[in-house]
Parts: structure tokens; sequence; C-alpha cells
């Protein structure tokens, strides 16, 4: 049985108490993580606020060479790591090996990119300040509090730990529950590559009882946060000093103009809306497409959709369970709301607990609840709209703003239709999709606040210091 402890000070933590972690394919005990109590999370903050001035005096070189032992001590560990995640969330082995692979990949070009944020100069001239020269640096805001979702629980944690501390700040990093146990397998590798003390402690426990606590406490400078909308207005919230960076929900739509390239795009929707079974924040959650188009497009959607594997993370299934029976009941009202209104159940709506077969759902219209609610599964609704303006009226009606996906091979009518919808991204002809992960990432509206990205993540964790000089 896997027991892994929480990290505060550089010292594993062992209180007493215990939070089983669920594997959700198989329903049964996967491990225990330590279950923190609010003084054991103020402790973590405390020594975060007491190594982090020693830590950002180092040099950015230093700090990076300190990191590159805990970097390999990852890749040493990826099949190890990559099997937990899978036991955590029912992710497949192989998807779960391409989190660990991608992270590894982020973390190196975090490196290489903080060597590129350089200090801007400034003239006063313009403005009659001739005598003035301006330089300002990117420095560290001082303790940033990472919290991280459950379907990607290493990579969406490291994407914000790793520029956090490269960037000269200390990090309290609170994992999901399902995620905790990737998450405090960290603090072995933490200890093991002598990072040194109370740069990087990992706090867990569940976030509806720990939360508050956490998200509350006044020696955070700021708050990098991925999640549900509810959640991160609750840390709006509790955290209204501190700085956020917010990547919420999303309801992403993807727009299918012609009918020229249906096969890739059927793909690009299928992979887009049925990876990891819908469970990412920019998985296409709504199609919008003329009738026309429709009756050719939706046949070839429900072939390839029926081709794919249900089953096991072990078999390397493309559909595997939800994370929990509470998420599979909540996608099942989704879908009966549908059919009560009169939608068509093209595929799907079959189940065996939190094993959920992929669903299409035709005919869908406004009035139900899966045209607008974000499922988190595999369910997607095709929504028949015949003009476009209608479309992008429908696509901006939401309260999210992730992504979009444009499917047409008249380029110019695709952008022409793109700076009309209200998203962070639009994709002309590919699935909506976080990567590359050195290209900025937001959401607007619901979907969040503040960017991320490689590069965007660590200017968000730095802020300007000004030197004047005068002569
Ligand atoms: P969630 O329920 O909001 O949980 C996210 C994180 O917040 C978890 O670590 C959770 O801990 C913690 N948490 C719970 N209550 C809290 C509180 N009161 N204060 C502070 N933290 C608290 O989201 P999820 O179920 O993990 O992920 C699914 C949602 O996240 C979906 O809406 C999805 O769209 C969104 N998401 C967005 C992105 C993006 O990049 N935009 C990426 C992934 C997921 P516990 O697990 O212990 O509750
Ligand atoms: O929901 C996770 C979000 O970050 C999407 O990541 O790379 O699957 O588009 P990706």
């Amino acid at each position: 049985m896997r027991q892994y402890n929480a990290l505060i000070n550089n010292k594993l933590i062992d209180n007493g108490q215990w939070l089983e972690i669920i594997n959700p394919a198989t329903l049964t005990v996967a491990g225990k993580v330590s279950a923190l109590s609010a003084k054991d999370i103020n402790d973590a903050f405390k020594v975060a606020r007491k190594a982090q001035k020693a830590w950002e005096e180092k040099t950015l070189l230093d700090r990076i060479n300190a990191l590159k032992k805990f970097r390999d001590l990852i890749d040493q560990n990826k099949q190890e790591i990559s099997k937990i995640i899978s036991e955590e969330i029912a992710k497949n082995l192989k998807e779960s090996l391409a989190e660990v692979v991608r992270t590894i990949e982020i973390i190196d070009y975090t490196f290489e990119e903080a060597k590129r944020i350089e200090p801007s100069a400034f003239t006063g001239e313009g403005m009659g300040a001739q005598n003035k020269i301006g330089i300002f640096s990117r420095v560290a805001k001082g303790v940033v509090l990472a919290i991280s979702p459950f379907n990607y629980p290493f990579n969406l944690a490291l994407a914000k730990i790793i520029p956090a501390l490269v960037m000269g700040n200390t990090v309290v990093f609170k994992p999901a529950t399902a995620g905790s146990l990737v998450g405090t397998f960290l603090s072995k590798l933490v200890i093991e590559s002598n990072l040194p003390k109370g740069i990087f402690n990992i706090v867990t426990g569940r976030g509806r009882e720990i939360g508050d606590i956490i998200t509350s406490n006044p020696e955070i400078d700021m708050i990098s946060f991925t999640g549900s909308v509810g959640i991160g207005n609750q840390i709006r919230k509790n955290g209204s000093t501190t700085d956020l960076v917010l990547e919420l929900g999303g309801k992403d739509p993807a727009l299918v103009l012609d009918d020229l390239n249906l096969d890739k795009y059927c793909d690009e929707i299928i992979n887009g809306a049925f990876g990891y079974s819908g469970q990412r924040c920019t998985a296409v959650k709504r199609v919008l497409v003329s009738n026309k188009i429709a009756d050719k497009l939706v046949p070839l959607l429900k072939a390839k959709l029926e081709s794919l594997s249900v089953g096991m993370p072990k078999d390397n299934a493309f559909i595997t369970p939800v994370i929990d029976e509470k998420s599979a009941d909540f996608i099942q009202t989704l879908i009966d709301d549908a059919k009560e209104k009169g939608a068509k159940i093209v595929t799907g709506d079959k189940r065996k607990k939190n094993l959920m077969w992929p669903t299409l759902i035709d005919n869908v219209t406004l009035d139900m609840k899966v045209a607008w609610e974000e499922p988190f599964g595999p369910v997607l609704p095709i929504i028949r709209i015949d003009s476009i303006e209608e479309m992008i009226e429908i696509s901006n009606n939401s309260q999210f703003g992730l992504q979009a996906s444009i499917f047409c091979q008249d380029i110019s009518k695709a952008i022409q239709t793109a700076k009309k919808i209200k998203t962070g991204t639009v994709n002309i002809n590919s699935k909506p999709s976080r990567g590359p992960d050195s290209f900025p990432f937001l959401g607007i509206k619901d979907s969040g606040e503040g960017v991320q990205g490689i590069r965007e993540s660590l200017l968000s964790m730095t802020r300007y210091m000004g030197l004047v000089i005068n002569y």
C-alpha cells in the first residue's frame, strides 16, 4: 500500500492522520497521504517565508543548478510516477507517462527561458527627464501557493512549482486529493535532491476541509490555481489581496464551417472531446454545425467514436473510468436532461458505475443543460445552427471563454470568424489544447484570470524592481 507524507521544511510529516486515495478504476484504496491540521499548514507557510530570502539571494544559475538534481530524479522515476498517476486518476498508462515526459520538457524549457527574462531599460527623455535612466528587473514575489487539479496532477503542479522556484520564490503546494499520491511522491525527491530546507513544502488534505485555511494564510504573496470555477471564485474571495492566476473551467466550442476535410475534422473533434474521457478543461464540449454538414459529420463521428476502446487504464483503453461516481452521476444528469427534452442519442449513454461509454448527442437545443454546462466527462453535444453569425453568438453566450476551434479550409474566413470569438485562444483546424507549453495559455470570463505558459508563468511569479539612475 502506497503511503506518502506531506513535506514541511524538508521533513516528512506524520501526525497520525491519513487520507485514503481511491483508485477510480478499481474503486479500491490506492494509497494514503497525510491529512494535515491547520497548525501544520501554518507551519508550512512560516518555513516558506523563512526560507525565501536566502533562496532569492542565490543567483539564477545557482537556483537552476540546485533544481537540476530534482529534475533528474523525476526523469529516473518517470515509470513509477506514471504508474501512480494512472492508479489515482484512472488515466491510461500511455497518457500518464506522456504527462510525466511533458513535465520534464516543461522543466527544461523553463530553466532556459528564465535566463531570457531580461531587465528592461527606459530613458526619461520623452518626458523631459533626460537625466534619468530606469532599469527595471523582474524579482520574486515571495511565497507562492500552488494548487493543482486532479486531471494533470503532476504536470499542472510542476508547471507552477518550477517557475516559482526558479525565479526565487518559495512554494507551498496543495495537490488535488486525487493526485495527492503523486504529489507527495515528490516529498522524498525533494529530500534526496538536497533542495534547501523550506523552499518547497507539500500540504495535503481534502480541499473542502483545509482549502480556506490554506488560501487565507497571510504569508501568501501569490496564488496559482487550476481547477473549477466554483473553487476559483472561493479563492478570489479568500485571497482578495493576493496576486492570482486562475485557470478554470471551459466549454470549448468547435465550429464546423465546411465539409472539405471532414475526416480530419472528426479526428480532431473526437480526440479533442474524448481524450482522458473528456476530463480536460480544453476538451471540445460542443459542436456547432449546419444541418447540411451535420448529416455527413454525425455518422463519421459515430463511427470513430464507436471504434474507441473502453476499459481499464492498465490496458491502455482510450476511454477509462471518470474520476468518481459523483462525477459520473452529474454527467448522466446532463445526458438524461437532453434526452427528456428531445435530443437524439447517437451512441453511448451506457455506464457501469463510473465507467461511461462515450456519448454523442445530436439535435441538442439551447434549452438543454448539456448545451451550456461543463460535463468534464465523455459527452459531446451537436448543436445544429445554419448561420455563422448565430454560431458565433452561441459560442460567445457561454459563461466560459477558454478556447475554441474553427474547422474551415478557407483560412481568411476562419480568421475573420476567429476574431469574433470571445475566448483566450481560437484554434484553426485543430482541437483546443494547452500545448505547446511555450505558448501563453489563458481563459477569459469564468475560465480564469492571468496567463500561464512557460514564459508567462515565470513573469506572473515575479514583479518589477526598478532602479532609476540620475546623471
Ligand atoms: P476542483 O474541484 O476545483 O479542485 C481543484 C483544486 O482545488 C484541488 O486541489 C482541490 O483539492 C482544491 N480545492 C478544493 N476546495 C478548495 C478550497 N476551498 N480552497 C482551495 N482549494 C480547494 O477542480 P478539479 O475537480 O480538480 O478539476 C476539474 C475542474 O478544474 C474542471 O472545472 C476543469 O475545467 C478545471 N480545470 C481547468 C484547467 C485549466 O487549465 N483551465 C485545467 C484542469 C482542470 P481537493 O481535490 O482536495 O478538493
Ligand atoms: O485540463 C487540463 C488543461 O490544462 C488542458 O491541457 O494539454 O490537455 O490541452 P491539454
